[in-house]
């Protein structure tokens, strides 16, 4: 049986941002942290899990995801300037029997607000952002609050706005990274994956722009760990990204979700806008995927000689799915629509692996 989210898909993203986190998130336990053990990019951590870019709305979501034992929470993905939400829903239930495959993401899925195990949604926001004065107070103070052995992490995206040069939207990338080190944040990550803005071709499968946009940041932030989010491969190319750019970034972060057009059961558009036929789809059916490309990131790291970190993430709603990701390679495993619904995934998963 699932628990009720600390995400309430019934409300908006600003209610949410105002009155969350709910439910689980909201009950006032504070799990003990446990010793700082295990390295992660310069960061001595208790345990190697966390929540990725996306259900952490803010800081009083990202002090309850700390409570609750996800050592390494990251906060959603902000922008250099105020960007509004898609409209609400934002998040639906999806009806998918087994893997989510590239092939049958080419047809619709049925969505709905009605959540079943084995847990999959889909979620589509378009990566909405508060004024800068406004998240950068908040993430200073959540960025305080990790304990030992925890650490907090935030993702960014630049924004192409209308009239700026690729210089300008360059610097806009590297900007907003140093603002999230300025505001304490430890290890940033850069969102180059988010399939809900309606961009044609996703940022990761430019290699040449990536290496761009990553160098600059590197060159602005120096010494802070960069961790790039990445989408799931389907091709060859997955190689040339690592070649290109295995020595500029500390990491990659994979998956993030994959594409599918999502339909009501009545056979209407599920998401009100005319960007919005297709929709990122996460949760059970893609772990498949994250899985593949948390080997595939293995396998290259050491044919080419890199370090990088890896996080593995897609599809962890139960302990022994944390696992997989560790035998597959994954140096910090992350939960997004799995801890939504179960606060406790955390404690589970440390009980049921105390070793990692
Ligand atoms: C509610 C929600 C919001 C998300 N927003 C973001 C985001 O702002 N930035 C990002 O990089 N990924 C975002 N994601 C994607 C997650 O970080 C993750 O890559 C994806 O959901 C796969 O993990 P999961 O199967 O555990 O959910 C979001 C996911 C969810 C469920």
């Amino acid at each position: 049986m699932l628990n009720a989210p600390f995400f309430d898909p019934n409300k908006t993203y600003h209610e949410n941002w105002e009155e969350g986190p709910f439910n689980g998130f909201a009950d006032g336990v504070v799990l003990p942290a446990g010793e700082p053990r295990f390295d992660f990019l310069g960061q001595k951590i208790s345990y190697p899990l966390g929540i990725p870019a996306g259900p952490l709305l803010n800081g009083k979501f990202v002090k309850a995801a700390l409570d609750k034992g996800f050592d390494v929470p990251v906060h959603k993905t902000v922008r250099s300037k105020k960007h509004p939400c898609n409209e609400w829903p934002n998040v639906l239930g999806a009806e998918i029997e087994g893997d989510l495959t590239i092939e049958r993401a080419q047809k619709s899925i049925i969505v709905r607000n009605e959540y079943k195990e084995p847990l999959s949604i889909t979620n589509s926001f378009g990566n909405p952002s508060y004024d800068p004065d406004v998240w950068v107070a908040d993430l200073k103070d959540a960025a305080r609050y990790a304990k030992p052995g925890q650490f907090v992490m935030c993702s960014f995206e630049g924004t192409k706005r209308e009239g700026m040069t690729s210089e300008g939207y360059i610097n806009d990338w590297a900007d907003g990274m140093q603002m999230l080190k300025d505001a304490g944040v430890k290890v940033v990550e850069a969102n180059f994956s988010c399939p809900n803005e309606g961009a044609a071709q996703l940022l990761c499968f430019d290699t040449p722009k990536v290496k761009l946009v990553a160098d600059a940041i590197k060159n602005k932030i120096g010494d802070t760990p960069l961790v790039i989010k990445i989408a799931y491969f389907d091709e060859p190319s997955l190689r040339e990204l690592v070649k290109e750019t295995g020595n500029i970034v500390d990491g990659y972060g994979a998956i993030n979700t994959i594409p599918a057009p999502v339909m009501s059961p009545d056979g209407t558009q599920a998401l009100p806008g005319a960007h919005r036929v297709k929709s990122g789809i996460c949760g059970a059916a893609i772990k498949w995927a994250g899985l593949d490309m948390t080997r595939r990131l293995k396998a290259l790291r050491k044919e080419l000689g890199f370090t990088y970190a890896i996080i593995g993430s897609g599809g962890v709603t139960v302990p022994s799915d944390f696992k997989e990701y560790r035998d597959a390679g994954a140096d910090v495993v992350m939960t997004a629509t799995g801890a939504m619904w179960n606060p406790y995934l955390a404690k589970e998963i440390k009980e049921q692996y105390p070793d990692a």
